[in-house]
C-alpha cells in the first residue's frame, strides 16, 4: 500500500556512499561494492515508484572521482554499461524516464552511446524521473553553464552588458527539466555535500545516514521520506506566511 505522506519531495537527490567500506568490510574487492551499490539503485527506483516520488538524482561519477585508481573507474563504467545493457528494457517497462547530468567530456564512446540510448528510449515516460549524475559536479556544471550562455548572448546579439538573472543561468544547467531539490540523502556516515547539486539544492532539507549505500533500502527510503516531513520550510522567509 502507498504510504499517506503529506509533503512528499518533489526532488530527491542522493549521494550513494560507503559502497568501498561495504565491500572492505567483507573482504571483498572494492567493485564488488558498486555492483551491490547498483542493486541498491534497482530497489530505490521501486520504493520511489511505488511511493510516488517524481524526481530521484543520483551522484554515480563525479568530475573529482577521475582521481581513483584506473582500476577502480574502468570497474564502475563496465558495471554503468552492463547495468544499462541489462536494466533498460525493465527500467522503460516501469515508465521511468532516464535523465542524465554531468559533462561528457572525458566520457568514452561506448558510455556515450549507452547513455544517449536510455535517455532516448525512456523520453516520453512520466512515471519517474531518474537522473543519473554522472561525470557530474557542480563547480564544473556552473562554469560551462555561464560559458554557454555568453557564448548564445554574442550569437544572437542580445543582452550584452546586462545582468545575469538566475532564470536565465538555469536554462543552461543539466538539470533544466528538473525542479530544485527539496531532500538531499547521504548515506556511510559522511556530512559534505561533495561539489553535488549545490545550485539546485539552496533550500534543500540535508539528510545524513550510516547507512552504507548497498545497504540503504526501502525502510531506509521511508525513514528519510518521514523525517523530511516534519521539517519545517521556510525558504527565508517566516513560518506561515
Ligand atoms: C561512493 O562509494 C560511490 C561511488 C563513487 C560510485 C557510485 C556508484 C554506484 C552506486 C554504482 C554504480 C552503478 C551504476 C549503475 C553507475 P565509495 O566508493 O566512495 O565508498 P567508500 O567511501 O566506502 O570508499
Amino acid at each position: 500500500m502507498v504510504p499517506v505522506r503529506p509533503k512528499l519531495p518533489r526532488h530527491v537527490a542522493v549521494i550513494m556512499d560507503g559502497n568501498g567500506r561495504w565491500a572492505t568490510a567483507k573482504g571483498l574487492p572494492r567493485s564488488q561494492g558498486h555492483r551491490a551499490g547498483a542493486d541498491a539503485i534497482d530497489r530505490l527506483m521501486d520504493a520511489s515508484l511505488s511511493i510516488g516520488l517524481e524526481n530521484v538524482s543520483l551522484y554515480a561519477f563525479s568530475t573529482e572521482n577521475w582521481r581513483r585508481p584506473i582500476t577502480e573507474i574502468r570497474s564502475i563504467f563496465d558495471l554503468l554499461v552492463e547495468y544499462i545493457e541489462s536494466r533498460l528494457e525493465p527500467i522503460a517497462e516501469k515508465g521511468i524516464r532516464i535523465l542524465h547530468s554531468g559533462s561528457r567530456k572525458r566520457l568514452s564512446a561506448k558510455v556515450l552511446s549507452k547513455i544517449d540510448k536510455a535517455v532516448e528510449v525512456t523520453r516520453k515516460n512520466r512515471n519517474l524521473t531518474v537522473n543519473f549524475c554522472l561525470n557530474y559536479g557542480s563547480q564544473e556544471e556552473l562554469l560551462s553553464a555561464f560559458g554557454k550562455l555568453l557564448e548564445d548572448r554574442q550569437k544572437k546579439r542580445i543582452g550584452r552588458g546586462k545582468p545575469v538573472s538566475a532564470k536565465e543561468l538555469e536554462k543552461y544547467l543539466y538539470t533544466y527539466s528538473l525542479p530544485p531539490v527539496d531532500l538531499l540523502i547521504r548515506t556511510a556516515g559522511e556530512q559534505r555535500l561533495s561539489n553535488f547539486l549545490l545550485w539546485q539544492s539552496a533550500y534543500a532539507e540535508l539528510f545524513f545516514c550510516d547507512t552504507l549505500w548497498p545497504e540503504f533500502d526501502r525502510k531506509s527510503l521511508e525513514s528519510a521520506l518521514d523525517w523530511f516531513a516534519g521539517r519545517t520550510r521556510k525558504f527565508g522567509g517566516l513560518e506561515n506566511e
